[in-house]
């Protein structure tokens, strides 16, 4: 048996040993991520590019400067970030961007990624754009989830609220994941206020219609954007949830994902109904979660600016692979307990959700 020199335990209580034969070298106990909350982090969300071909009012301000190709990871350094997070204990991993799939040879990165030994789920989260090129390759290569974003049904509200984004290209989008045979699709609606509550419902039964499942994101004050008052736009989930409630009856359900929605069952359908609520109803004791932006930090909350340089580990010669995952297993130190979001306030995080990813 061989106990690879990376993996000596440290203050963190997780270990990997690994036994080697003559073809073969496997991973027999997986290392665990546990914070001093006690939490088990599992999961882990990699943004591939802070670019975006559309311009979200809630997420960006309408003229981004985005980061130089210097400060960016290269499709090799993502494989490196991802195979030491494996190695430290993450089992599921989530592609994200700004959109994942704008940028350049993604499919060869995701395809790396789907193959390293250990993961037990890659899943990507996109505006949809792109999906008509890529749902049949992105389903080849072993992704099973994925989550589209959409905040309206009407191309004239759609463009205002995405500023670029054109609707009949996500709706194909959407039609093309589901030609592709994914296990599960779910919609991602972040509701405004006298923006979008209007289509709640419609938004429901085009989820119900294509028997997809569909999640209510409350919107979070990440990144100063002066495009609204995210105090007079916000909508609780229980306000949705009642508005839903007048037409359809929704049942509380025991499905449960990576993330953190809450969800529903609709009668007669297969249809399930989320609800993402970190302002009303705060899922920090759950969290199972980091991130790591395309600039290689590593987020150990999407609240809070606690993090941890990847980049720099990557980039010194002198530092291994080893040292890399030594890096994440030492950051569970630092994770905070939970975030303080407060709309009343100035956002205390300045950074856009594309440069996290969400
Ligand atoms: P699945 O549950 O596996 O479908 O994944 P997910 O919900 O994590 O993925 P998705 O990319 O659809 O995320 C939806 C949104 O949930 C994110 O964009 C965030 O807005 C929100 N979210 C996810 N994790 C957290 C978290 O740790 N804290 C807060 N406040 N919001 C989160
Ligand atoms: N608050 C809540 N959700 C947001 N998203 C982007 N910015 C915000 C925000 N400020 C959502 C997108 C996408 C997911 C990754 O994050 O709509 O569905
Ligand atoms: Fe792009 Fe997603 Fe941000 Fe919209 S929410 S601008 S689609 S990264």
């Amino acid at each position: 048996m061989i106990c690879a020199p990376e993996f000596q335990l440290n203050a963190i209580p997780s270990i990997t040993f690994y036994y080697a034969d003559k073809t073969t070298t496997a991973k027999i106990m997986s290392a665990k991520l546990i914070d001093t909350f006690g939490r088990e982090i599992d999961y882990a969300r990699l943004s591939v590019t802070d670019r975006c071909d559309f311009r979200c009012v809630y997420c960006m301000a309408e003229d981004m400067t985005f980061l130089p190709k210097a400060e960016i990871l290269s499709l090799e350094e993502l494989l490196s970030i991802a195979s030491a997070l494996i190695d430290s204990g993450i089992k599921k991993i989530r592609l994200t961007g700004g959109e994942p799939l704008i940028r350049n040879n993604i499919m060869w990165l995701i395809e790396a990624i789907s193959k390293l030994d250990g993961l037990e789920e890659l899943t990507l989260t996109t505006n949809g754009s792109q999906l008509r090129k890529y749902a049949t390759q992105l389903r080849r290569c072993g992704i099973k989830r994925i989550n589209i974003s959409i905040d309206s049904l009407q191309a004239d509200k759609f463009k205002s609220i995405t500023r670029t984004g054109q609707l009949q290209q996500v709706l194909d989008g959407i039609d093309a994941a589901i030609d592709a045979g994914f296990e599960s699709i779910k919609l991602n609606s972040v509701i405004l206020k006298n923006r979008n509550d209007d289509e709640v419902l419609s938004l429901v039964n085009f989820a119900r219609q294509k028997n997809i499942d569909i999640a209510f994101i409350e919107e979070m004050p990440l990144g100063d954007i002066v495009e609204h008052n995210r105090l007079l736009s916000f909508c609780s989930s229980d306000e949705l949830r009642s508005i839903i409630n007048k037409e359809i009856t929704l049942t509380p359900s025991h499905k449960k994902t990576n993330g953190p929605a809450t969800y529903y069952s609709l009668a007669n359908s297969n249809t399930h109904v989320g609800f993402i609520s970190p302002h009303s109803h705060n899922f920090c004791a759950e969290c199972n979660r980091i991130r790591v932006t395309i600039e290689g930090r590593l987020l150990l909350c999407l609240g809070n600016e606690h993090s941890v340089d990847l980049r720099s580990v990557l980039r010194d010669s002198e530092k291994s692979q080893a040292a890399l995952t030594q890096t994440i297993k030492d950051s569970m130190k630092i994770k905070p307990e939970r975030h303080y979001f407060d709309l009343e306030e100035k956002p205390q995080i300045v950074r856009f959700m594309n440069t996290t990813g969400g």
